[in-house]
Formats: structure tokens, C-alpha cells, sequence
């Protein structure tokens, strides 16, 4: 629209009516008119997000690291890139940026997300993106010679993009193989473990995991359906535990009744608390500068006592949260994944 309201269609159009340009070239002219619109609007879809993740608890986590230029900031679950984009703007220049994770895939999404937000050569000097768990950072940092860093991130459990991806097993509604590896180079499926464990092992993960009121009635069901099909998909462990519910969760509930048993058995496919453990047990106090912050994002009650926990052992942070920073009631409502999140920091001692 021009200041003088009348838009650049209107501008082409109306002197070629005055001049009363026959129909048939109109017709033609609007074709070239309607072909670059559509031409518009699909580059307006290439540039659509490249994650349909929304990063949890952006503006807190940015605050509470207290970024600056020429920090040295790890991201250890560096996903599609939604927080640590943010981060590397405010440590340059002069800082650098450490991302991690299990997932390849995930990483290959945050170089293209980098890649439009930060020119290459700048990319070059101050970003590194590894595969390689958060547990393992300081095998990381020794192959780069560094040895400490100021700031670290880890934002737990999963991307949005892989609760999408049909080939992964994360999502219940998926038809995709039941899998749930971050890193599908290590271990094996998870379906190999749901197809040879026994009743009580099943039993003690879903309800330690998921603390799922049924996870006796699944594990005997798991068990009894196996002898007559293994259970390699998504969707066969979905209707089975839809079966054992019977209706509880549909209609009408706010969560599904597989969502417990998907959450558990990809925090057992991932040995997620034990990564956890050991980055808040060695990991993160032997990697992180004095004075350096840790902030970690969970989304389970495990998972935030064990940072708890750990964070309180004053010989080797000086401070740290007492109570959880939680999203506001507005990012809980517009992210719907951020309900469960509490954010914990630490400050290393001396
Ligand atoms: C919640 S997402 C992170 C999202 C990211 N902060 C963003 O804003 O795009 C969690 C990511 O951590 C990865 N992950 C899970 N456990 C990990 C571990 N032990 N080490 C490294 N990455 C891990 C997952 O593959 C996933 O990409």
C-alpha cells in the first residue's frame, strides 16, 4: 500500500483499463499478477521458522546466565538452536559458543538456524557444535584445549521437532518404529527392552519414571501381547495402553493416558537421569570458571531433585536457587510444554 492508499496492483491496473486494454491481455496480465504473488508467498513459506520448537523460559535463562561479550558459554542441549541463537548475540564479540548434543539431526537443524542468524565467517571463529552428550562435556572441552568455560545450559528432555518426526517413536499418535534414541548410533531401540524385560522391570520404570497409576496393569499387558506379537511400533503400544485405561484420558481429559509411558520409556531408552548425575556430580563443577553459572531447565520431578540436590553442596557452588524459576502463566499458556518446567541456577565457588 503506497501513502496515498492505493496499492501497486491498483497502480498497473486502472490506466490499463482506461486505456482499454482488451480482456484476453487483461486475463494475462492478472495471471503474471497471481503468479507473482503465489511466487511471494512460497518464499514467504521457505522462510517459515526452521524448528517448530519454542524455546522454555528464553527471557529468565538469558537474565539469570548474566551473559556478556567474550564469555565462553556451553549449550549442552543445544536442540534446534531457539536458545542459544540468543546466546551467542550477547557474548560477542570476542565470545564463543559451545552447543552439544546427542542427536545429529538436531545439530544439523541448529547450523541451518546459526547459518541465517550469523554470518559464516563469524560462525567459524565463534561457534563449535559437537555431537556428544552434556555428561561428556569435558572430554569436549580437553579435544579443544579449553580448560574451563563461564556459563553452561542444559535444557532437558526433548525437541519438539523430534516429538514430530514419524520415524523416531517419541510421540504416542506416531505409526513410526518405537525407538526413543537421542543418538541412534548408541544402544538399541527401545522396543528391544520392552520386548525382553520383565513384568516387575517394566513395573519399576513406568512408575518411577513416569509415575503412572496403571504401570503394573501395562507391564503385564506389554507382557501377555508379546507372547503373541512384539511390539515394535508407536501405535501397537499406544492401543494396548489405551486398552488397559480403557476410555481414561480421552474425551474430555487433559493427557493422554500413553503420555506417562512414552515419557518414561524414553527417559530408560536415553539413561537421561544417569547423564544428568554425572553432569551435576563431576561434570559441570569441573568444567565451569569460579564465579561461572550453571542454569539447567527440567521438565520431571527426578529431574529437578537431583539438581536440587546437587546445587546445595556449598563446597562447590556458593549460591544457588531455592526455589525454581517457573514460566509465566502467559508462556504457559501460549507453550503448553513449558507447564511441567522449573529453571535452577548455580554459581561455582571458588
Ligand atoms: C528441550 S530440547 C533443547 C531445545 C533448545 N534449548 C532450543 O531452544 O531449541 C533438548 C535437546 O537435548 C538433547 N539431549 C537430550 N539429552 C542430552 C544429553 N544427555 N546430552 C546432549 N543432548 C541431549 C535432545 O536431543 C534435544 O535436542
Amino acid at each position: 500500500m503506497k501513502p496515498d492508499g492505493v496499492t501497486v496492483a491498483q497502480r498497473i491496473l486502472i490506466p490499463l483499463v482506461w486505456v482499454r486494454i482488451p480482456v484476453g491481455l487483461l486475463g494475462k496480465l492478472l495471471e503474471l499478477f497471481s503468479a507473482t504473488f503465489l511466487f511471494h508467498i512460497s518464499r514467504c513459506h521457505m522462510n517459515a521458522p526452521l524448528s517448530r520448537h519454542r524455546p522454555v523460559m528464553l527471557r529468565e535463562t538469558l537474565r539469570e546466565l548474566e551473559l556478556q561479550p567474550e564469555l565462553t558459554v556451553v549449550d549442552g542441549t543445544v536442540g534446534a538452536a531457539g536458545h542459544a541463537v540468543e546466546i551467542l548475540s550477547r557474548i560477542l564479540p570476542g565470545g564463543r559458543l559451545i552447543g552439544l548434543d546427542r542427536d545429529v539431526g538436531m545439530l544439523q537443524r541448529a547450523a541451518r538456524r546459526f547459518r541465517k542468524t550469523h554470518p559464516e565467517n563469524l560462525l567459524a571463529d565463534h561457534l563449535v557444535l559437537r555431537q556428544s552428550s552434556y555428561a561428556e562435556l569435558d572430554t569436549v572441552l580437553q579435544a579443544h584445549g579449553i580448560e574451563t568455560v563461564d556459563r553452561i545450559l542444559v535444557d532437558l528432555g526433548l525437541s519438539s521437532d523430534q516429538l514430530a518426526d514419524q520415524q523416531r517413536g517419541f510421540g504416542f499418535q506416531q505409526e513410526g518404529v518405537l525407538d526413543m534414541r537421542f543418538d541412534t548410533n548408541q544402544g538399541s531401540p527401545i522396543h528391544c527392552w520392552l520386548n525382553r524385560a520383565s513384568v516387575e522391570e517394566i513395573t519399576t520404570v513406568l512408575d518411577q519414571y513416569g509415575e503412572d497409576p496403571l504401570s503394573g496393569q501395562i507391564a503385564q499387558a506389554v507382557v501377555e501381547m508379546r507372547r503373541k506379537e512384539k511390539i515394535e511400533t508407536a501405535s501397537q503400544l499406544t492401543q494396548l495402553i489405551e486398552s488397559v485405561a480403557s476410555g481414561r484420558g480421552k474425551k474430555g481429559t487433559k493427557t493422554h493416558p500413553a503420555t506417562r509411558v512414552f515419557q518414561a520409556l524414553r527417559i530408560q531408552a536415553n539413561s537421561e537421569l544417569e547423564h544428568l548425575k554425572r553432569f551435576m556430580a563431576k561434570t559441570a563443577p569441573q568444567s565451569l570458571a569460579p564465579d561461572g553459572r550453571v542454569a539447567v531447565i527440567t521438565f520431571h520431578s527426578l529431574e529437578d531433585r537431583i539438581v536440587k540436590k546437587m546445587l546445595q553442596d556449598r563446597a562447590v557452588w556458593k549460591s544457588s536457587s531455592n526455589k525454581p524459576i517457573l514460566p509465566t502463566a502467559l508462556e504457559r499458556k501460549m507453550n503448553p510444554r513449558s507447564r511441567s518446567a522449573k529453571l535452577r541456577i548455580g554459581i561455582r565457588a571458588d
